[in-house]
């Protein structure tokens, strides 16, 4: 459970839970150091991050703009409505409406009879934890409740799980841990209990029963880690599902579970093209890729190739992550493209920036294709995975950014809005990561 270190990859957002993530008083970027092992990324409302809004009434007034926010009963009964999963295939929908949160969430069914969490999804998380009753200071008042499940077990300090747990303490004999996810922490009981995503039960699931949680970047149904970890859904799901999965991310305008995570090697495209998977075992729960080089419209912009190269040992290189929402190049990365960005799109035409984003623009424009070069393989970005439009206004913005100067300035991220619509596969067991174009809406 190496989760603490690499979880807070996931929610650099700016949109949801605006008014619960109002920020400490007098915030202040205090991150600490990176010492080459300790990967950082800050929720988006998080004093280091660079989509920080400067208050956060401006942070609501832009989300009004940035998206249309339609009646939660809406969503609710879609969700409620949507198709019960087929076998080893699990409905994934944006979170956003859903459990207001920023995350892309599926349905877990959890002990006997199972109880429906809403689970969210986290390529670069190793461990699972939910709120259970009794939890102080979680987000959701849906909870759940251990004692309604004759499978639920609480694991003790001695069990093997334990061990794989980085700094677990003993409740009694109880063993829990303690770790930070984004800009929140939780405290949380080492349990066990049956877990079905798609339609195969898996006994004896490890996870972490929250107990208390503070901050306000905790998803609040929980989260499933897809890392590859020890304790993760992976290694926990080996026999059955071979380490092999895809899914397809709806748009995050999207109110229903049209998106899918499919389990196993069974019924993954055949038809698709690779990249290889690289392994950093500083920080072996996540997906880096080679990324060599980037295209604006036909032009491959000019980048140091030091800026795109993966070093284990900095921690540099690409990764493609499922919990991030906006894209993040390295500062040089970013320079070039927003840059040759800019020029395709005119030079008369005014640029403006908006929160963490400078590449806006409040007249219509067409944006060039951004293709993203992999080793092998050639991804070409359509506008939906570039731009981000206000609804409100006619504001439209280029949704990457630089990553943060002062920690993390390493790593690209790919992030979830530049994958919407899109089949990644991560094959595992054969160190490859397939993308290809599909309308999941
Ligand atoms: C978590 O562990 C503590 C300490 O053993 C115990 O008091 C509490 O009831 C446990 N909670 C759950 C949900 O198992
Ligand atoms: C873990 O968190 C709990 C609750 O916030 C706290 O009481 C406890 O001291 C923490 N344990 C460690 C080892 O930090
Ligand atoms: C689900 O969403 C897709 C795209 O957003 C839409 O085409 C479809 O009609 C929706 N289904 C329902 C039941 O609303
Ligand atoms: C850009 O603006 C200048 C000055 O207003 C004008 O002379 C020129 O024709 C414009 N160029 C384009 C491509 O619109
Ligand atoms: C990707 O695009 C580049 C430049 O357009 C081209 O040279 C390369 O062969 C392409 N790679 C693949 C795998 O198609």
């Amino acid at each position: 459970m190496k989760t603490h270190f690499l979880c807070p990859l996931s929610f650099l957002f700016f949109f949801a839970l605006a008014a619960q993530a109002a920020p400490d008083a007098n915030p202040k970027c205090e991150a600490p150091q990176d010492h080459g092992s300790t990967l950082r990324v800050f929720h988006i409302f998080s004093p280091c991050s660079p989509f920080r809004p400067p208050n956060p009434a401006a942070a609501s007034s832009w989300e009004e703009s940035v998206l249309q926010l339609q009646a939660k009963d809406q969503a609710r009964l879609l969700y409620l409505s949507s198709l019960v999963a087929k076998r080893s295939v699990v409905p994934i929908a944006s979170g956003r409406q859903i459990v207001q949160s920023p995350t892309y969430i599926l349905r877990a069914k959890i002990g006997t009879p199972p109880q429906t969490m809403l689970m969210a999804l986290d390529t670069s998380s190793d461990a699972a934890w939910i709120p259970c009753n009794g939890c102080v200071g979680c987000p959701s008042s849906s909870l759940f409740d251990s004692h309604k499940s004759t499978t639920f077990k609480s694991l003790g300090c001695q069990s093997p799980q334990c061990k794989q747990v980085p700094n677990p303490t003993c409740g009694g004999s109880a063993c829990m841990f303690n770790m930070t996810y984004g800009g929140s922490s939780i405290a949380a009981n080492l349990s066990s209990d049956t877990v079905t995503l798609a339609s195969d039960p898996v006994r004896g699931y490890t996870f972490g029963c929250i107990q208390k949680a503070t901050g306000s970047s905790v998803p609040p149904q929980g989260l499933l880690g897809l890392g590859r970890g020890p304790l993760s859904f992976l290694s926990q799901t080996q026999s059955l599902y071979k380490s092999t999965f895809s899914y397809c991310l709806p748009s995050f305008k999207s109110l229903n579970f049209s998106g899918s995570l499919r389990l196993g090697p069974v019924a993954q495209p055949q038809r698709i093209k690779y990249t290889p998977l690289l392994k950093n075992p500083r920080r072996s729960s996540l997906y880096y890729v080679n990324l060599v080089g980037i295209k604006v419209g036909r032009k491959v912009v000019d980048i140091p190739a030091g800026a795109l190269a993966f070093n284990p040992t900095t921690g540099s290189g690409t990764i493609i992550d499922s919990g991030t929402v906006f894209t993040r190049l390295v500062t040089p990365a970013y320079t070039a493209v927003r840059d040759e960005f800019r020029r395709r799109v005119g030079r008369n035409v005014t640029v403006t920036s908006l929160g963490g984003f400078d590449t806006c623009y409040s007249a219509p424009i067409v944006p060039p294709t951004i293709t993203l070069q992999f080793a092998g393989l050639n991804v070409s970005l359509p506008a939906e995975n570039i731009m981000i439009h206000s609804t409100a206004g006619s504001t439209s913005c280029l949704a990457m950014a630089a990553a943060p100067g002062n920690v993390n300035s390493v790593v690209n991220v790919i992030a979830n809005m530049q994958q919407q619509n899109h089949r990644i596969l991560f094959d595992v067991p054969n160190s490859r990561i397939g993308v290809a174009r599909e309308q999941c809406t």
